[in-house]
C-alpha cells in the first residue's frame, strides 16, 4: 500500500495568511528550520494508479500538481482519483471538492450521514456540485465494519465514530453526534498491512486504542502540542479539546498514548501553525524524535 501525504498542516496551513505567531513569522523570514505545509489531506493506493483521496483541502490544486502519479494519463480528461472519503465536514477537509467540480463523472464521496447533512445545509457543497459534476454519496458505517470501494482494488476500509468536533458552522458544534468525525483503518487485502488515519481525534476510546495497536502505521492528530497553545500564542482562548484535538504533551496526551499503545510507525499529521514541533530545532521536536514519533510533511510517502 502506498500512502501519499498531500498536505500535513491543520486549517489555515503553515504559514497561515494572516498569522504572525512565533512560527509563522520565523518560517517566512527564514529564521526557522522547518517546512511549510498545506492543509490536511492524504491519498492511498494499492497499485499506484487508482487512488482513494482522504479529504479535499482548499490547497488540493497545488497538492495534485505536486504529485504526478495522481495526474491524468489517458484521454482528454482523466484523474487517478477514484473516490473521496471525508473524515469530517471541516472547511480544511472539504473545500477542495469545489476545485474538483470539472470532473467528467459524478464524484464518488464516502462520508457519514452527519457530514452529508452539513455539506447539504450549513456549507452546501453537495447542493452546489449538483450544478457541476454531481455527487454520488455513499454512507459509511460508524461501527468499525469494513467495505471495499469500486475502482480501488485490494483495499478494504473500516470506519468508526470518533470523539472530536463538528465544524464551527455546523448545527452540531456543541451537540455531538456519532459520525461528526470518523477514524479510518485502511487494510491492503493481499498483505494484511494496515494504516490507521485519524487527523481529528479528541479522545482515545477503546476502539481507537485497538485500531492503533493493530496498525502497521498510525497517522493521527498532531494539531496542538499544548492544551492552551492558542491562548499562549495570544490568538484566542479556545482550548485544544474544545476544538476536538487531543494535545501531544501532558498526561494522557498523544505522546503518552502513542508510546504505550501503538506498535508500528507513529506519525503526526494535521499540525497547526502554532505547534512548536514545526521547528525542527525545538526541544518539543527533540522529545518526539526520542519517542520515535515522526511529523508528517507535504510529499511524505509511506510504503506499507
Ligand atoms: C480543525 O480541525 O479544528 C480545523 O483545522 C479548524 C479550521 O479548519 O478552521
Ligand atoms: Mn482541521
Ligand atoms: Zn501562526
Amino acid at each position: 500500500m502506498r500512502i501519499r501525504v498531500l498536505g500535513a498542516g491543520a486549517g489555515g496551513g503553515f504559514p497561515q495568511w494572516n498569522c504572525n505567531c512565533h512560527n509563522c513569522r520565523r518560517i517566512r523570514s527564514g529564521e526557522m528550520r522547518g517546512l511549510k505545509r498545506t492543509q490536511s489531506s492524504i491519498a492511498v493506493s494499492s497499485d499506484g494508479r487508482h487512488w482513494l483521496l482522504f479529504n479535499a483541502s482548499p490547497d488540493i490544486r497545488a497538492q495534485l500538481e505536486a504529485f504526478p502519479d495522481i495526474q491524468p494519463r489517458e484521454g482528454v480528461r482523466d484523474t487517478g482519483i477514484r473516490a473521496v472519503l471525508l473524515i469530517d465536514s471541516q472547511i480544511d477537509h472539504t473545500t477542495g471538492l469545489l476545485m474538483l467540480r470539472e470532473s467528467t463523472r459524478p464524484l464518488d464521496i464516502y462520508c457519514s450521514e452527519m457530514v452529508r447533512q452539513d455539506l447539504s445545509s450549513g456549507f452546501p457543497l453537495f447542493t452546489m456540485l449538483e450544478h457541476y459534476c454531481k455527487v454520488n454519496h455513499h454512507p459509511v458505517p460508524l461501527d468499525g465494519s469494513g467495505f471495499e470501494i469500486p475502482g480501488i482494488a485490494d483495499l478494504k476500509v473500516y470506519t468508526h465514530a470518533l470523539k472530536s468536533k463538528a465544524p464551527p458552522y455546523s448545527p452540531h458544534r456543541h451537540d455531538p453526534h456519532p459520525g461528526d468525525n470518523i477514524g479510518v483503518i485502511v487494510e491492503q487485502i493481499s498483505t494484511g498491512r494496515r494504516l490507521y488515519y485519524a487527523p481529528g481525534l479528541g479522545e482515545i476510546e477503546p476502539h481507537v486504542g485497538a485500531a492503533m495497536a493493530a496498525a502497521d502505521c498510525v497517522l493521527v492528530d498532531g494539531t496542538f502540542w499544548q492544551h492552551d497553545e492558542m491562548a499562549r500564542a495570544g490568538i484566542c482562548e479556545k482550548l485544544a479539546l474544545d476544538m476536538g484535538h487531543l494535545p501531544q504533551s501532558g498526561e494522557g496526551g498523544m505522546i503518552e498514548t502513542l508510546t504505550t499503545v501503538a506498535k508500528g510507525r507513529k506519525i503526526l499529521i494535521h499540525i497547526n501553525n502554532t505547534n512548536p514541533i514545526l521547528d525542527e530545532d525545538s526541544p518539543e521536536r527533540k522529545t518526539l524524535n526520542e519517542a520515535g514519533i515522526e511529523v508528517a510533511y507535504d510529499g511524505l510517502e509511506i510504503n506499507l
